[in-house]
């Protein structure tokens, strides 16, 4: 009787000290930092990426034969055409700000950007000027 109190003691203090330890496990595995920072020139075990730098600015030209031309280059949906004087009639005297402005907002049939969502303002204007010295 004695030794059958005594292996439930046994028996249950392992099944505590179990449990207790697999807990313990559980608290450790949540409260672990998620990330460690690898500085430049340390050894990490990892190779350090280095950080992407910024892509050249595409030229007026670039941008233009990307984006632009699918429209200006036959003047789909009324769009002024590339090197035909004739169809940017007056437009021309708005200056490069106004027209950069109306790529940037969208005109009419243009949608902003002039379809090349990624431009920044500066390749936008260039790819007005490259527009404006053909005609
Ligand atoms: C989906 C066709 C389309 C694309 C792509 C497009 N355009 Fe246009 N664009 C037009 C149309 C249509 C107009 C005429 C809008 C109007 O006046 O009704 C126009 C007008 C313009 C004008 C004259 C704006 C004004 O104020 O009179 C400029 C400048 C211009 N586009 C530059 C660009 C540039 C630069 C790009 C490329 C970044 C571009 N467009 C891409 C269709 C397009």
């Amino acid at each position: 009787m004695n030794y059958l109190k005594l292996l439930l003691i046994l028996m249950t203090t392992f099944v505590l000290s179990v449990g207790a330890s697999e807990a313990k496990k559980a608290i450790e595995k949540r409260i672990a930092p998620v990330g460690s920072v690898c500085v430049k020139g340390e050894e990490c075990g990892s190779p350090v990426l280095e950080a992407p730098t910024s892509p050249e600015s595409r030229t007026g030209e670039s941008v233009y034969s990307n984006a632009c031309a699918t429209c200006h280059s036959i003047g789909l949906a009324g769009a002024p055409k590339f090197a035909d004087v004739a169809s940017w009639g007056e437009r021309t005297d708005k200056g490069i700000e106004a027209l950069t402005a109306s790529v940037k907002d969208g005109l009419n049939g243009m949608p902003p950007t002039g379809m090349c969502m990624d431009c920044s303002d500066d390749e936008l204007k260039a790819a007005v000027q490259f527009m404006l010295d053909s005609i």
